[in-house]
């Protein structure tokens, strides 16, 4: 395992300086070098959602309690809600509304098409939500969704916008405060490249104020934003003790991001989406996302029914590539690949190389003598 390449979507491979950040003896969530780390960490958040006019947390939880925790605390018992599907995650998000009590209405886009803007406006002009939940990039299908015109149309229905980036802060570009969505949360185990287990989330004034306004108090403990506030505000505050390894590494990731440069890890990140989608050309297969919609951050393709299996198994065991396939149904026909972290394009290189040897050993159309050539070329 130890010098697997991980090309999973999420979690990804960790620097030596994120897997050292966590080596050290036990830091304990009480006293100065806690506290003098956590408000680094958030400020380090903040430089990478830019979010300067909204509040910032991190707290430690998998990406899953970021997205609950947008939900019960902004959506109240009888609300209507309105979650924009195209792959698992934005069907987990729905599920969420439900568990929650909201009306919970869907707009889904099927056969990897992204989330239409005027279809939002007609639903929209229909109903009155409350909130629109939106998934950036699902890592299931790899769809990119058109965020910023999506996020517009709420803006001019009045509507709040919640936004799961899980997959796509840190590769895809995002600035909140030009985005003007109420809450946009990610987890550290993507595109940071932190170890999984922390959730960052930027949240409007206007979405506060709505917590705050709230007739019904908010249904949860732990994922109750008002109550992680004061902690955000002053580290010594006391609600949970948090995963201090996990911040720790969070830390040292984010630190990386700023040296790195936000913009020029965007970049990185669009050649790294290039060059897979390059490589899945060249090998005649096809993309589960439609063209002008797929992220940089994570490919996935359909694969001959069955096959999935043996190519990860194959990368695996012969090239230490560790790979992805499609979750439940899809699993034996979808391959996804994760590109994202601290991953460098000549790396990518490689096991694109690798793994086109394999389809090309286990019978498919691949053709990895070209992508062999244009590795050389980088
Ligand atoms: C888009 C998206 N949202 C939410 C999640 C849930 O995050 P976690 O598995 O950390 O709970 C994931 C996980 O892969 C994801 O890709």
């Amino acid at each position: 395992m130890d010098d697997t390449l991980l090309l999973i979507p999420g979690p990804t491979n960790l620097s030596e300086r994120v897997r050292d950040a966590m080596a050290g003896p036990q830091l304990p969530h009480v006293g100065s070098e806690f506290y003098s780390m956590f408000k680094e960490t958030v400020g380090l958040a903040r430089y990478v959602f830019k979010n300067e006019k909204g509040e910032q947390f991190v707290f430690t939880g998998s990406g899953t309690i970021g997205m609950e925790s947008s939900v019960v605390s902004l959506v109240s018992r009888g609300d209507r809600t309105l979650t924009l599907i195209n792959g698992y995650f934005g069907r987990r998000m729905l599920m969420l509304n439900q568990v929650h009590g909201a009306k919970a209405d869907k707009l889904e886009f099927t056969g990897g098409k992204a989330a239409d803007p005027d279809a939002l406006r007609r639903r929209l002009r229909k109903t009155k939500y409350s909130t629109v939940f939106i998934t950036h990039v699902d890592t299931s299908s790899s769809v990119l969704n058109p965020v910023h015109e999506l996020v517009d149309e709420c803006a001019k229905a009045g509507t709040m916008a919640v936004v799961d980036s899980v997959c796509s802060i840190g590769g895809v570009p995002l600035d909140f405060d030009r985005l003007g969505a109420d809450v946009v949360f990610t987890a550290s185990q993507k595109a940071l490249a932190g170890a999984p287990g922390a959730v960052l989330l930027a949240v409007s004034k206007r979405a506060m104020e709505r917590m705050e306004k709230r007739k019904s108090p908010i249904e949860s403990y732990y994922m109750n934003l008002l109550k992680w506030k004061p902690v955000m505000d002053d580290p010594k505050m006391y609600l949970a003790t948090p995963a201090t390894q996990v911040l720790l590494a969070l830390r040292e990731a984010l630190l990386e991001v700023k040296e790195e440069g936000i913009e020029n890890r965007w970049e990185r990140h669009r050649k790294l989406g290039e060059l897979t989608r390059g490589a899945v050309e060249e090998w005649g297969q096809r993309f589960v996302a439609e063209e002008g919609h797929r992220a940089d951050t994570v490919t996935s393709f359909w694969v001959e029914d069955g096959k999935a299996g043996p190519i990860q198994k194959t990368l695996e065991s012969e090239h230490h590539v560790m790979v992805s396939r499609g979750i439940y149904d899809d699993k034996d026909r979808m391959i996804r690949v994760g590109h994202f972290g601290i991953l460098q394009p000549e790396v990518l290189g490689r096991a694109l190389g690798s793994m086109g040897d394999v389809m090309q050993e286990l019978g498919m159309s691949a053709r990895p003598v070209a992508v062999a050539k244009r590795r050389k070329q980088r």
